[in-house]
């Protein structure tokens, strides 16, 4: 047994989410190896701690005071296997995802620029299955490995069993107060695979392509329409754009000729950004809160709110929204550490 895991007690966490919610946590730790995270799960349990999971911040609504333990897991190490042209890119868990993206991307490895500059960490990425620009993690995936704190067990998931769907997987279900992600595994190619789909991006990048040019094109939209949580903290987009049945698609178009519409499992997927913004609240502001003037689906904290006043105003833009489409809005980041 190695030398007992460092765990800070009374720790302000406020720094450690892009909302920049204020959160004090009762015990805090930052392990960097499976056999760290298994003493502290451990501990944990002798305490009767509940724990909470951190990863890079980005995309949790933080209780103000949170009740035992929260992990966050630093082990950052990453290489890559090659195997002639393809690789398999492993990634622990506490590793920086837009790091990664820019430093494979760099090396001339395909697969996940069109990922780039979304903020989080590696581990935090098959969570909600992170997409942008026609590219899901979970395409990408080979397999997660995770702690499970039932047993401290090391188990792993193919990607088949990791059950992706649109922001959405078994960590978000079955798994969601059992697994700690402590690796992922991706697979890369040398092979030129360029995702354009997206008119935007397909304009920005001439052919032949580079992974590179591809991440530097998707990145500077990205800093076209989306504050840099650095500057005005947000948590990326706020809600999750809404499948909703055909019918109530075909009622709207035809109210809305120029509604954006995609096609979806169950339905048709619509642009939550658009809903909004077309409640004219685009840069409305409320209070500490405000909804972007470049992207009505993110909020921006001004500095000085709570996680309260958030989901007050979260509420009131879903009822604008549900009182002139008819459609429900569902929040996209996820509660930490909130008792149950
Ligand atoms: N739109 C507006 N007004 C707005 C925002 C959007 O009219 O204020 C319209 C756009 O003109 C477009 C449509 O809505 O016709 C879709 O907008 P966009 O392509 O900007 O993407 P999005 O659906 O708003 C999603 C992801 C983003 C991801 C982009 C690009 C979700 C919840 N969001 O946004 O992901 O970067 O596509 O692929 O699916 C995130 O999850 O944090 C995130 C930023």
């Amino acid at each position: 047994m190695t030398a007992s895991m460092d765990i800070a007690q009374q720790v302000d966490l406020s720094a450690l989410n892009t909302l920049g919610l204020p959160v004090i946590a009762a015990h805090y730790a930052e392990p960097t190896t499976i056999g760290e995270l298994q003493q502290l799960l451990a501990e944990a349990h002798r305490q009767h701690w509940p724990v909470a999971v951190l990863g890079g911040g980005s995309n949790v609504i933080p209780a103000p005071y949170i009740e035992g333990l929260v992990i966050r897991y630093a082990g950052a190490d990453t290489h890559l296997e090659v195997d002639g042209s393809s690789g398999l890119l492993h990634a622990s868990a506490g590793a920086d995802w837009p790091s990664l993206v820019a430093t494979t991307a760099e090396a001339g490895w395909w697969g996940i620029e069109n990922l780039a500059l979304i903020p989080g960490s590696a581990g935090a990425a098959p969570v909600q299955n992170i997409g942008a620009y026609g590219v899901e993690i979970g395409e990408l995936i080979e397999r997660v490995v995770y702690v499970d704190r039932e047993d401290s067990s090391v188990k792993t998931l193919s990607a088949a069993e990791c059950g992706f769907g649109y922001r959405d997987s078994i960590f978000k279900h079955a798994l969601s107060e059992r697994a700690i992600i402590v690796e992922i595994v991706l697979r890369v190619s040398r092979n030129a695979l360029p995702r354009l789909d997206y008119a935007d991006l397909a304009q920005r990048v001439a052919l032949p392509a580079t992974p590179m040019a591809v991440a530097d094109a998707v990145s500077a939209i990205r800093r076209d329409k989306l504050p840099d949580p650095q500057q005005l903290a947000n948590a990326g987009s706020f809600f999750k754009n809404p499948t909703v049945p055909e019918s109530l698609a075909a009622a709207l178009s035809e109210r809305y000729p120029d509604m954006p519409r995609y096609p979806a499992a169950g339905g048709v997927k619509l642009a939550a950004g658009w809903l909004i913004d077309r409640c004219g609240l685009k840069g409305f502001k409320r209070g500490h809160f405000g909804i972007h003037e470049r992207q009505a689906l993110v909020i921006v904290h001004v500095g000085g709110g709570s996680a309260q006043e958030l989901g007050a105003f979260a509420n009131t833009i879903a009822e604008q929204v549900e009182e002139r489409f008819g459609v429900q809005l569902e929040q996209e980041p996820r509660f930490l550490g909130f008792p149950a």
